[in-house]
């Protein structure tokens, strides 16, 4: 019997190649490899790929793999500037109202931050302008969640954060505090400066190439955890900042912006006596409770 011809219009091909996941047991894994063929197929024909740009495109992948490893992952920078981060956060922590929004990670918090008292400093040599930061953490009803672990990390006035530093103390401008009965916290950080994201690799050659800019606006990233809550992570992003409304990670959201006021060297609102000028922020946290099922299992 003479064998049926083999189709090859670009629909054809996209139709295989979709087909070809039919007999996935994991009926999950099909709809995710169904619908990532699709939409690549999609954009090849949309924008009419050609050879030489398909082979450009696996050399820039090539390159991000390179440049990956431990300390540096150039694949989620690509996300981060493409704004697949943010929308994944969005897609996988929608906020009823009350509890803070989250946002993007991003590639400087490490394990293990020390842990350190009410109101203590979280630098560890001398630093950018002193910032008083305090508020309280609360669940949606506004109580108070005591013993809440705030891990906070943050940037210095030379725009880096520990991590980036191959000398100087690791634990500069990072720490972790515990909630008190009536969920408050503080410490003194740094007014946060704004910075570039690495941009040596490929993304940042693509930023350049297309004419945006690798800064972000200046932030103090925040990961709150407590036992019955979903943890959140987040940043507070300092009012009148130039670059918040073009961070190229697309991480800001309103709600997550404050001013962070100016004061002269004196005696600051919790009592203790600054001797530089000093700014101050307040910000509290609203946290979600996991959902009753999820807490049973
Ligand atoms: C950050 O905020 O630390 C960050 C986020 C995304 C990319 C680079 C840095
Ligand atoms: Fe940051």
């Amino acid at each position: 019997m003479a064998r049926a011809d083999v189709r090859t219009s670009p629909e054809d091909i996209t139709a295989a190649a979709i087909a070809s996941f039919d007999r996935s047991e994991d009926a999950r894994l099909r709809e995710l490899m169904q619908a990532l063929t699709r939409h690549l197929h999609a954009f090849a024909c949309e924008v009419g790929l050609t050879q030489d740009e398909w082979e450009k495109a696996v050399q820039i992948l090539v390159e991000t793999g390179r440049m990956t490893g431990e300390g540096r992952n150039e694949f989620v920078l690509w996300s981060d500037t493409l704004g697949l981060s943010m929308l994944v956060d969005s897609i996988a922590n929608p906020k009823p109202p009350g509890a803070t929004e989250s946002t993007i990670m991003g590639p400087f918090w490490a394990s293990g931050a020390p842990h350190r008292e009410y109101g203590d400093a979280i630098f560890e040599t001398a630093a950018g302008q002193p910032a008083l930061v305090h508020g309280h953490v609360l669940g949606l009803d506004g109580e108070p969640v005591a013993g809440a672990e705030i891990d906070v990390w943050q940037n210095d006035a030379d725009e880096l954060y520990a991590v980036q530093r191959s000398e100087g103390p690791e634990d500069h401008l990072r720490g972790r505090f515990l909630t008190r009965e009536d969920g408050s916290y503080a410490f003194v950080g740094v007014r946060p400066v704004v910075y570039p994201i690495p941009s040596d690799g490929p993304a940042g050659r693509m930023l350049a190439a297309v004419g945006r800019h690798p800064w972000r606006p200046a932030h103090v990233h925040f990961m709150i955890s407590a036992p019955g809550f979903e943890q959140l992570v987040t940043h507070v992003f300092v009012a009148g900042d130039k670059y918040l409304d073009s961070d190229v990670v697309f991480g800001v959201k309103d709600s997550l912006i404050r001013e962070f006021t100016g004061h002269p060297a004196g005696r600051a609102p919790d009592g203790r006596m600054v001797e530089r000028d000093y700014f101050h922020l307040n910000y509290d946290f609203g946290l979600k409770q996991v959902a009753s099922n999820a807490r049973a299992a």
